[in-house]
């Protein structure tokens, strides 16, 4: 099997847990609450009428949160479950939203496309979507030929620092195949197997410099918004702290950007 289906198969299997979780407390967004972070929100501000691009959206909250904010979402995913859940998702809360089912590299080639690409104000991606993906030139290059002449490049991703001092590798690496069951309380120990890539800082900097997108803010955090490992500890505003030898560690960065003009 070749690495996109390992990974599209895993994530398959991890959205039908996912949608049931505690985790992605998907009544409550039903009831009205966005999935979204303050940070993410503060950095794009007023999303209303802009034409917003989700990479790797999972099920959709996200992209649908987005919704609820006026954006003119897509959404595009290799999860045919994801998918199909995030269309649901849109029709139960009357929502509108394009949800694409693809990788993003073939959806970045243009020279498989029959149409000429969408251009988009905002291309948003965050948390957890990285280690996926084997080339980010490829990556880079695909975000700034998505992107309107000045459009806003948007991630928020888990720190490389937190594999590192997980006993993983910093700087990138080939494909390596990795057995684990996933991040959500649910997981009843059911274990995936998926192919992943470590990708440094340094390395998601220079692709998107190199593809044409200006980067207008990084900033690295020592907090995550998410409950995603044991050791952390969590503070009276909910946010999950980790420390090594008694110093905070870098749990996320993000990166603003926009497009050449
Ligand atoms: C950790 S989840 C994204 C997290 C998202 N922030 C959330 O919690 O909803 C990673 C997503 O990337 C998708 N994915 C992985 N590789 C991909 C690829 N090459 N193209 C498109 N989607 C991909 C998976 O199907 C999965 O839904």
């Amino acid at each position: 099997m070749n690495e996109a289906s390992l990974n599209q198969q895993a994530w398959d299997n991890r959205t039908r847990l996912h949608v049931k979780s505690d985790f992605y407390d998907v009544a409550g967004f039903l009831n009205g609450n966005s999935s979204l972070n303050p940070m993410e929100l503060e950095a794009l501000g007023d999303v209303n009428n802009q034409s917003l691009l989700h990479l790797q959206c999972h099920f959709g909250l996200d992209t649908l949160s987005w919704a609820r904010l006026g954006a003119n979402v897509t959404g595009i995913d290799l999860s045919p479950v994801a998918i199909e859940q995030a269309k649901q998702l849109a029709a139960q809360t009357n929502l509108n939203a394009a949800f694409i089912c693809s990788d993003i590299y073939q959806y970045f080639d243009l020279k498989q496309r029959e149409t000429k690409p969408e251009l988009f104000d905002i291309i948003f991606t965050s948390y957890g979507v990285l280690c996926w993906l084997n080339d980010l030139d490829l990556w880079a290059q695909g975000i700034s030929a998505s992107l309107k002449p000045n459009g806003i490049f948007y991630l928020a991703e888990f720190h490389p620092m937190v594999d590192l001092l997980s006993g993983n590798d910093y700087f990138t690496t080939k494909q390596q195949i990795i057995e684990e069951p996933t991040y959500t309380e649910n997981h009843n120990d059911e274990i995936d197997t998926l192919a992943v890539w470590s990708h440094s800082l340094s390395d998601v900097i220079n692709a998107l410099l190199a593809a044409g997108i200006t980067i207008e803010s990084f900033n690295e955090i020592p907090y995550s918004p998410y409950n995603v490992s044991a050791d952390l500890t969590q503070d009276q505003q909910g946010r999950f702290f980790s420390h090594h030898q008694g110093k905070k560690v870098p749990l996320i960065y993000s990166i603003k950007g926009h497009n050449k003009s």
